[in-house]
């Protein structure tokens, strides 16, 4: 039997990853802070005859994802796929958010996927085989001001995981970059940006059901970039081609609050 770790598990998009891997089998490894949640996940899987493990961890903290690994390890579990998935975002003004959020946001967003793709992913690469995705944004492709650190993070994510992708794709493992829209899910409320225009309900919303299903089926053909929706890979092409004065304005107006 497979297995697949989630780091975010217990809400959103990666509630719904796990899901998709209970529906073809993989035994799960659920990662997040809630234990609660994470009990009560655990319970109703197995209650559907899915196998399910959880590890409570506040994965903003380098030291407890090191040693979350450790403990992985000495659990022996083998991680045939891995989502990094727990993320979130901070709005306003960099100089006014305070740095200790963004620190902790920092270190979710880039530190825990950096560690665990570099422990995971060096396992991986020794086995000759294993997928790895990483949840970037359509933030990784355009500075982003009022979300200025968020968006450098994702930025992070899809630089390394691309880069990554083409040095293991020769040891069997192939990297995942998935880079959803505005998507309904918690995150707007956490990152308050639901008075912007981008978590208005103004603007269509993926559900973390598309947006999961649609990383999903990237990930087990090992895509190496999956931008979700036509709205989506629109947006970039402007923002790749428009006028960088133009664009600075429009994303400015876009999350302005
Ligand atoms: N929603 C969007 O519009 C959108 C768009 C583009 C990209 N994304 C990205 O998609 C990913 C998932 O976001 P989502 O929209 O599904 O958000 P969400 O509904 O807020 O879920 C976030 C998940 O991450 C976990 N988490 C948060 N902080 C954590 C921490 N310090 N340690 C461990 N787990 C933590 C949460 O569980 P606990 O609270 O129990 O820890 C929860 O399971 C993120 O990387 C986000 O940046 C989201």
């Amino acid at each position: 039997m497979k297995t697949a770790l989630i780091t975010g598990a217990t809400e959103g998009i990666g509630y719904a990853f796990s899901q998709l891997f209970a529906r073809d089998g993989y035994a799960l490894v659920l990662v997040a802070r809630n234990e609660q949640k994470l009990q009560e996940m655990v319970k109703s899987y197995e209650q559907q005859q899915t196998k399910a493990s959880y590890y409570a961890v506040d994965l903003s903290d380098l030291e407890s994802v090191i040693a979350l690994y450790h403990k992985l390890q000495s659990d022996g579990v083998v991680v045939d796929c891995l989502v990094n998935n727990a993320g979130f975002g901070l709005s306003g003004l960099y100089t006014d958010l305070s740095w200790e959020d963004q620190f902790r946001m920092f270190q979710l967003d880039m530190m825990a996927v950096a560690y665990l793709s570099h422990a995971i992913g060096q396992e991986m690469k020794a086995r000759g085989n294993g997928k790895l995705l990483n949840v970037a944004s359509t933030a990784a492709f355009m500075p982003l001001p009022n979300m200025a650190g968020y968006g450098a993070s994702k930025s992070f994510v899809l630089s390394l995981s691309d880069a990554l992708n083409t040095e293991l794709r020769p040891y069997g493992v192939s990297v995942t970059t998935l880079c959803p829209g505005v998507t309904r899910t918690k995150f707007h409320e956490v990152a308050h940006t639901e008075k912007s225009l981008l978590g208005s309900h103004f603007l269509p919303q993926a559900t973390p059901e598309e947006v999961a299903a649609f990383g999903y089926k990237a990930m087990m053909k090992g895509k190496p970039i999956a931008i979700h929706q036509w709205m989506n890979r629109l947006e970039i092409g402007f923002v790749r081609i428009a006028p960088k004065c133009l664009v600075r304005k429009v994303l400015n107006k876009s999350l302005e609050k």
